[in-house]
């Protein structure tokens, strides 16, 4: 059985500075991982490799002028040198893996995420190598191009994969019932089904293009099914994943039940 993790772009990158690879994180976080010895699949997100110049150029909106042009093929660059960079880092950990760009794989339309080509993920998969996607910028039929986030490839290779278990790497210790940065008085969920989300402040997020840690535990909702739970860790704290991995209590909050 397979573990699907997303490593996001706050715990890889500094999301505030341009271009900032946070690497002995991650290079941890592969080794907390391979430790581990459970099969996975691996997806992450932009960071401040993607949102900064997106946000910049309103890539989100689609195509509307020229001069979004040389900043989707920027961001696009940017994104693949990171992607190149985890790569690295599993690999020198002891994971094979391997760049599989979303772009081969997906097409969106209005900004739904349609898998057109599943093949090369599943021919990795069964070679023993792990296919590794990212947050990128992808053609769009109806929009020219769009933001296709790390959380939308998760959504659909849950769907083809049935993992045993998502897992979502993150800066936070999990979701609380108001924004921790700003209130004291804030209290993280060890769990969380779709009626307590509907009590969560909607005031509450971060600011970036593709919408905060509420989109998120949405859509972390929506790949709940049958025993298959989503759960949100914060990757700073060492030995955190490892040991969710493994199947040990630790400081998280995990999504039950599916969406309603
Ligand atoms: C965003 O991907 C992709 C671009 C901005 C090009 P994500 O939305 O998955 O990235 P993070 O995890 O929030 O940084």
């Amino acid at each position: 059985m397979m573990i699907l993790i997303k490593l996001g772009g706050s715990v890889i990158t500094d999301k505030t500075r341009y271009r900032t690879f946070n690497s002995g994180i991650v290079s941890r976080l592969c080794r907390e991982i391979k430790e581990s010895g459970k099969e996975v699949m691996i997806v992450h997100g932009a960071g401040s490799f993607g949102h900064v110049l997106a946000k910049e150029h309103d890539i989100n909106s689609g195509f509307k002028e020229e001069t979004q042009i040389p900043a989707v093929a920027r961001i696009c660059y940017d994104v693949r040198e990171l992607n190149s960079m985890v790569v690295s880092e599993l690999i020198s950990a002891g994971i094979p893996s391997v760049s599989v760009p979303t772009g081969s794989c997906f097409v969106m339309d209005n900004r739904d995420l349609i898998f057109e080509n599943d093949e090369p993920v599943r021919r990795f998969r069964d070679l023993g190598i792990v296919p590794v996607l990212f947050g990128d910028v992808v053609t769009d039929r109806s929009l020219g191009f769009a933001i296709c986030s790390g959380d939308q490839i998760m959504e659909r290779l849950a769907d083809l994969f049935d993992p045993e278990m998502v897992v979502f790497v993150s800066d936070i210790d999990g979701l609380y019932d108001k924004n921790p940065k700003t209130e004291r008085d804030a209290v993280l969920y060890d769990e969380v089904d779709s009626r307590v989300l509907k009590e969560v402040s909607t005031k509450y997020d971060v600011d970036d293009v593709t919408g905060g840690v509420r989109a998120k535990m949405e859509s972390m909702l929506r790949m709940c099914s049958g025993s298959r739970c989503c759960v949100l860790v914060n990757g700073n704290a060492e030995g955190r994943l490892l040991k969710l991995l493994r199947g040990e209590r630790i400081v998280c909050t995990t999504a039950k039940g599916g969406i309603s």
